[in-house]
């Protein structure tokens, strides 16, 4: 019944006017639905099916991007309740966890995904790596994937400030401190930052406009270019075989319907194809909108999916898990919230955020190598990597036998960060010392 109403709505005049489709009932309709909903047309019409099984990518790249869509939202309603003034931001975080209906659960959503965000985000370069993903055609994808993950840093590291207690305080303090290390501009960009030369009123109003704005904007547009990227690189990358397989020599998988009703063509994805050794072509022809049997190309298995189902599926079923994994942790989890900012008591020690206590653990052994100058030679290799190891060799696979050498000093970059981190947030006590976490 509700599928007959969609059905009629859609035929009206106003159905029309918004939807250009029904709800589809032919791999045609599910192509033109896919194709010319605004949503639905980041996607191609078709993938391959190496795109769809949970081992290429582990859903990495799309958990990132809900979270983000959590944080955005829970962040937007926080924003009725914040005030970002020394004086009142503390008041307003208990309030949220006394008064506002649901603040509480609010609030540890919005904590535990921008958490999550991190280590998802760090995950998901991870993966990308180990797969070999950032070689030709696709070594600009990574570097904007560099700068999302400084971004989603610097995110979370704004947002850190402004509950305003004693925890946010000494961690930002802490965390800009670094900043300070810098040789010559080192002393400006903490002011920059800061507004003052403490962390104070001017502080937290700059992380706040950071925080709800510059930053959220910087990366939704990394990421739109990031998404259109992967489009034209050709999908995501996969073995050379499997195009073999599959007779798509472009490694497109990005099909465009020209056009209403019915002429398909295959799109070149440029750069794809000029980095792809070429075998036979691929090609599409109106055959390939009807059920059943398909013209090929000699008589090769053709590996494409359609979007509508198997893919947008696929990632409704991520989304679903993500959202109920962040409701789950907020039921049984509270957002810490400690006493309000004393600045004439600070906790020994203080502790910078997690993700930024490997480089305070490197500060204890050397403030500038640790805060700066190791950080800065970390993140120019991360965007150099892809223009030093072009050959294409391992694409698409996990651990790949012919890539050792790069995935061992990856895992080795990895683990030792990891490893610094885990240090610092456990093994350190009053005045830095080495401590037992048991
Ligand atoms: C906010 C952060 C990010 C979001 C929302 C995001 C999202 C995505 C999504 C949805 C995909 C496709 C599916 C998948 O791989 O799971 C993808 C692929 C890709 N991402 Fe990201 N990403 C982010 C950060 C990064 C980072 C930090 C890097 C690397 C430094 C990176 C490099 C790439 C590359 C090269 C691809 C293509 C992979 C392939 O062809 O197999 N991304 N990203």
């Amino acid at each position: 019944m509700p599928k007959r109403l969609w059905n009629l709505f859609c035929r009206s005049r106003i159905g029309r006017s918004i939807f250009r489709v029904g709800l589809p009932a032919s791999s045609l309709d599910r192509m033109r639905a896919a194709v010319s909903s605004f949503v639905l047309h980041i996607h191609p019409a078709k993938v391959h099916a190496r795109t769809l099984k949970f081992s290429t990518t582990f859903g990495l790249g799309l958990i990132s991007l809900y979270l983000f869509i959590i944080l955005s939202v829970t962040g937007a309603l926080l924003m009725f309740y914040y005030v970002p003034s020394t004086t009142q931001a503390y008041d307003r975080m208990l309030d949220l966890r006394g008064t506002v209906a649901f603040g509480i659960f609010l609030r540890n959503m919005h904590r535990w995904a921008a958490h999550a965000m991190v280590a998802v985000v760090f995950l998901h370069m991870c993966r990308v790596f180990l797969t070999g993903a950032y070689k030709p055609p696709r070594e600009f994808n990574w570097v904007i994937g560099v700068f999302l993950l400084l971004v989603t840093f610097f995110l979370s590291f704004t947002g850190y400030l402004l509950p305003w207690d004693q925890l946010a305080f000494w961690a930002i303090t802490v965390g800009t401190s670094i900043a300070g290390y810098a040789p010559v501009f080192g002393k400006e960009v903490k002011f920059l930052l800061l507004g003052d030369s403490t962390v104070g009123q001017e502080a937290l109003l700059r992380f706040y406009v950071l925080h709800v704005a510059v930053l959220p904007i910087v990366l939704t547009m990394l990421a739109t270019i990031h998404f259109w990227r992967i489009r034209k690189d050709g999908g995501l990358a996969r073995p050379a075989e499997e195009d073999a397989a599959s007779g798509d020599a472009s490694g497109a998988g990005d099909v465009a319907i020209v056009s209403a009703p019915a002429v398909v063509i295959a799109t070149s994805a440029g750069a794809a194809a000029a980095a792809r050794p070429l075998a036979e072509k691929r090609q599409y022809g109106i055959q390939g909108l009807v059920r059943g049997q398909l013209t090929k190309v000699g008589s090769l298995s053709d590996r494409f999916r359609f979007s509508w189902p198997d893919l947008f599926q696929a990632e409704l079923l991520v989304f679903v898990i993500t959202v109920a994994g962040i409701l789950l942790v907020s039921l049984f989890f509270n957002a810490p919230l400690e006493e309000p900012v004393n600045v004439m008591h600070p906790p020994n020690p203080a502790k910078a955020p997690w993700y930024f206590l490997g480089l305070q653990e490197m500060v204890s052994y050397s403030a500038f190598w640790g805060g700066v100058g190791i950080p800065t030679i970390e993140v120019l290799i991360l965007l150099l990597v892809p223009y030093l190891d072009r050959k294409q060799v391992g694409v698409g696979k996990w651990f790949a036998k012919e890539r050792l050498l790069p995935n061992s000093l990856f895992m080795t970059f990895a683990v030792v960060n990891v490893v610094l981190m885990v240090i610092g947030t456990f093994f350190r006590g009053a005045n830095w010392e080495f401590v037992s976490p048991w």
